[in-house]
């Protein structure tokens, strides 16, 4: 099986990675620390992805309603993502990575809003792997977006009702040139969407694992891009 994963990969995975804190709570460690731990491993997978030729990665990596979380451990994770940024920016350059950020960017503080549109400039003209972040992310704002900017156009009357359809409707989407995602993988056990991707998993493929985000490696995935090879799609026909 192994030789003809590579022949039918997914066009574009995309991964809640979940678990963080309770992979450091069972050590004994503050939840950041977990957090620490899930960078690493989502640095792994994105190698990883652009290795097997994988063309779109994207990764939840902050929801929405994860603001709601303790400030510190907010304004933590953070520094992270904003240590993240500075570490492997020159990496991902150098790979040929596209990086986007995708959710309600305005939220975020300004130093790292300004990393964040750095980055997508530095990298906009790669082509090798496009790897897409969830960041201050909700799909239920993402179609509410959607719907305001589509009302906005009807009553400058640069669109009627009759304009909108399925296809008309994703170019209002945060990122309307992303494929839908053929595979969702959720790690740590939970087996929901938390506000992920709601319209465009319409026909995805999902796959669940205990594993916690900061043990998730290499292997692992390449099992959940296996499993993907077995799955059957139909998508309502016969
Ligand atoms: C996922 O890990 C990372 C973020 C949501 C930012 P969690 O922090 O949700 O870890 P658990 O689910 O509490 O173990
Ligand atoms: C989903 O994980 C968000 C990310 C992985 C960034 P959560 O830990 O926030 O989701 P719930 O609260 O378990 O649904
Ligand atoms: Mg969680």
């Amino acid at each position: 099986m192994k030789q003809n994963l590579f022949n039918n990969l997914p066009l574009h995975v995309a991964i809640i990675m979940d678990g963080n804190g309770r992979w450091a709570s069972i050590r004994g460690l503050p939840r950041v620390k977990g957090h620490e731990a899930g960078i690493d491993a989502a640095k792994k997978i994105i190698n990883k992805a652009g290795e097997m030729g994988i063309k779109y990665l994207t990764l939840f990596a902050f929801s929405i309603e994860n603001w709601g979380r303790p400030q510190d451990e907010v304004m933590y994770l953070f520094s992270l993502f904003d240590k993240a940024i500075n570490t492997y920016s020159d990496e991902l350059i150098a790979n040929g990575v596209k990086v986007k950020f995708m959710g309600t960017l305005s939220l975020l503080p300004p130093d790292i809003q300004e990393g964040v549109s750095l980055l997508e400039s530095q990298t906009a003209d790669n082509n090798h792997l496009t790897l897409v972040i969830a960041m201050s992310y909700g799909s239920r704002q993402e179609i509410v977006d959607a719907t305001k900017a589509i009302s906005q156009k009807i009553l400058n009357d640069q669109m009627t009702i009759d304009d909108i359809n399925v296809d008309s409707f994703r170019q209002y989407l945060y990122l309307p040139e992303l494929p839908d995602p053929d595979l969702i993988i959720r790690t740590s056990g939970e087996k929901r969407f938390s506000n992920f991707l709601l319209f465009q998993s319409a026909y995805s493929e999902l796959y669940f694992t205990d594993t916690l985000w900061p043990d998730f490696d290499e292997s692992e995935f390449e099992e959940a891009i296996a499993d993907f090879y077995n799955r059957k799609r139909r998508y309502g026909k016969i």
